[in-house]
C-alpha cells in the first residue's frame, strides 16, 4: 500500500488500539507522581521502560529511526522529541511534556501530556491550559464526513486567539500496527479543506503550541526540536478513532 493510503480499521482492530491506548494513558498516570524537582529525565525513562515491559508491552520510540530512549521528555523550550538524560534534572517551575508509545500485541498507543514541575509561572500555566484546550477543540472537530482541515482550523483559531502560535514542522499521524502512517494531521489550516474523515480512520492529534514564534529548530543530536526564540512550548496528544457518528479517544485515562 502506498504511504498516502489511509487504512480503515475494523472494530476488532480498534479494540486492539483501545487496549494499547489505555495502557499508554495508564503509563502517563503512573509516571505523574514522579515528576518533582530533583528527578532526572533519565529516571523517568527507566521507570517507563520497566513498567512497559512489566505490562507485556514494548516501547515504540526505543530504536525508532535510531531514537535512543523509551520515551520523549521535552522540557520548557523543547517543542518535541527531547531525549531523556541523567544530567537533566527537573527544577521548580519547569514544564515538561512526556510522550509515550507502548506497543501492545502489535498495536500502538500514542499519547502525551505536559506536566508542571512544582509551581508554574502564570504564563506557563496559561500556555499549558490553552494547549490542552487546543487538543480538545481539535478532537471535537472530528466526525465522519468532515475534513482533516477542520481539525487544524479549530486548533489554530483557539491558539492564536489566546496570543500563542502553532508549530508547523510536526503533525499528527495515522497510527495502527505502524507508528507513523497516513494521514498527516496538521494543527493549523482551513475548515472544509483536506481529505474527508471516515469511520474507521485512526490517527493522533498532537498540537505543539508556542508562547512566541511558531518556528522550531533542530539541535545537533538530530532529534531535539526547540523554539527558535527560546520561549516555552507545550504539547498534548491523544490517539483517536473516527466512529459512525463522531470520535472516540483511545488514550483516555480512567
Ligand atoms: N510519540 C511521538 C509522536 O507523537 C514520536 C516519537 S518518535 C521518537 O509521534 F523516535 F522520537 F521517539
Ligand atoms: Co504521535
Ligand atoms: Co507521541
Amino acid at each position: 500500500m502506498g504511504s498516502d493510503t489511509i487504512t480503515l480499521l475494523s472494530s476488532r482492530e480498534i479494540e486492539k488500539m483501545r487496549q494499547a491506548g489505555s495502557l499508554a494513558a495508564a503509563l502517563l498516570d503512573h509516571l505523574e507522581p514522579m515528576i518533582k524537582p530533583g528527578v532526572s529525565t533519565l529516571e523517568l525513562d527507566n521507570e517507563a521502560e520497566r513498567w512497559t515491559q512489566a505490562h507485556g508491552a514494548t516501547s515504540a520510540p526505543l530504536g525508532y529511526h535510531g531514537f535512543p530512549k523509551s520515551i520523549c521528555t521535552s522540557v520548557n523550550e523543547v517543542v518535541c522529541h527531547g531525549i531523556p538524560n541523567g544530567k537533566q534534572i527537573l527544577k521548580d517551575g519547569d514544564i515538561m511534556n512526556i510522550d509515550v508509545t507502548p506497543i501492545l500485541d502489535g498495536y500502538h498507543g500514542d499519547t502525551s501530556r505536559t506536566f508542571f514541575v512544582g509551581t508554574p509561572s502564570a504564563r506557563a500555566k496559561k500556555l499549558v491550559e490553552v494547549t490542552e484546550e487546543c487538543l480538545m477543540k481539535g478532537i471535537a472537530a472530528v466526525k465522519p464526513g468532515g475534513r482533516i482541515g477542520d481539525i487544524g482550523a479549530a486548533i489554530q483559531e483557539y491558539a492564536e486567539a489566546n496570543g500563542f502560535s502553532v508549530v508547523r514542522d510536526f503533525v499528527g499521524h495515522g497510527i495502527n500496527r505502524v507508528f507513523h502512517t497516513a494521514p498527516q494531521i496538521p494543527h493549523y489550516g482551513k475548515q472544509g479543506k483536506g481529505k474527508r474523515l471516515r469511520s474507521g480512520m485512526v490517527f493522533t492529534i498532537e498540537p505543539m503550541i508556542n508562547e512566541g514564534t511558531w518556528e522550531a529548530q533542530m539541535l545537533d543530536d538530530g532529534w531535539t526540536a526547540i523554539t527558535k526564540d527560546g520561549k516555552l512550548s507545550a504539547q498534548f496528544e491523544h490517539t483517536l478513532a473516527v466512529t459512525g457518528d463522531g470520535v472516540e479517544i483511545l488514550t483516555r485515562s480512567d
